[in-house]
């Protein structure tokens, strides 16, 4: 069982930083192949400022899931910190807060949007985005209004709003997990390739919407599969390679770097 032991956070973190990552170490041990240990990462150090936007890079398995989900605590980091400003302005480590207080931060200030929607069964489309209003503080008219407005700007049509969102396609699917994870925007989103599965035309609808929340102060932590979504929003790029940062720099830099592993489609 692991246990998790609060510490004070270290007095050069970056003053302005909602999120500072340091030391991050993730292993797995696969239980079903002789216990073999698969080391994810070893030692991240990553900082992501109000209304800045950090695309992760790697090859595939770099390691960049893995950092998503530790910073949500949909993993247990093995080691190091995650650090996290809130609202009222304490730092928390999120590798060792308790459940409870994880689940609170993830319902009012840490968005979490991953390819796939988990959609509550016989629950409409307008009542998931919703919801995620509602739970971060929005008064139950106001959300449903921003509901609307959010799905008509990532292309749902209105007729789909009462039904169940279980029963709507891949791209529909991810287009209202994006609209559900951007009301009332969170004070850090974690963003991993929300995209994937939408045509162009749907793509640039929520990738305006994206940028548009990195105005409103909204930082942001993503992993695209796309340079030109990258180039389109980052501010930073952190490239991850063998479980470290292998470089991190504007993207105009990073991304023209070909000494570096980045695959993604060009
Ligand atoms: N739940 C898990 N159990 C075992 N190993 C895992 C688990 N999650 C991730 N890993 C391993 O950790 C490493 C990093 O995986 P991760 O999914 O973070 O990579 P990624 O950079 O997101 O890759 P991709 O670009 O293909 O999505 C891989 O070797 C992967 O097999
Ligand atoms: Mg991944």
């Amino acid at each position: 069982m692991t246990t998790l032991q609060p510490s004070a956070p270290p007095a050069d973190l970056p003053a302005g930083s909602v999120l500072s990552v340091r030391g991050l170490r993730k292993d797995f041990t696969l239980h079903t192949i002789d216990g073999r240990v698969v080391e994810a990462l070893h030692g991240v150090d990553l900082d992501v400022a109000p209304g800045e936007h950090v695309a992760l890079a790697g090859t595939s398995g770099a390691g960049k899931s893995t950092l998503l989900r530790c910073v949500y605590r949909t993993y247990l980091a093995g080691g190091g910190h995650i650090w996290f400003r809130t609202a009222a302005g304490d730092l928390v480590d999120v590798a060792a807060l308790p459940d409870a207080t994880v689940a609170d931060l993830r319902g009012h200030e840490i968005g979490y949007v991953s390819q796939f929607l988990k959609a509550q069964p016989r629950r409409s489309v307008l009542t998931t985005v919703a919801s995620a209003g509602t739970a971060r503080g929005m008064a139950r008219d106001a959300a449903r209004e921003a509901a609307a407005a959010a799905l008509r700007q990532v292309g749902i049509a209105e007729h789909l709003w009462d039904m169940h969102a279980t029963v709507l396609s891949g791209g529909q699917k991810q287009r209202v997990n994006i609209a559900a994870g951007t009301i009332a925007p969170p004070r850090l989103l974690l963003l991993d390739e929300p995209v994937s599965a939408l045509d162009p035309a749907n793509r640039s609808a929520v990738l305006d919407l994206i940028a548009r929340l990195e105005r409103t102060g909204t930082a942001v932590l993503s992993v695209f599969h796309d340079l030109d979504a990258i180039e389109r929003l980052a501010t930073r790029v952190v490239v991850l390679g063998g479980g470290r940062v292998l470089a991190s720099g504007p993207p105009e830099q990073i991304l023209r770097d070909s000494s570096l592993p980045l695959e993604v489609a060009r």
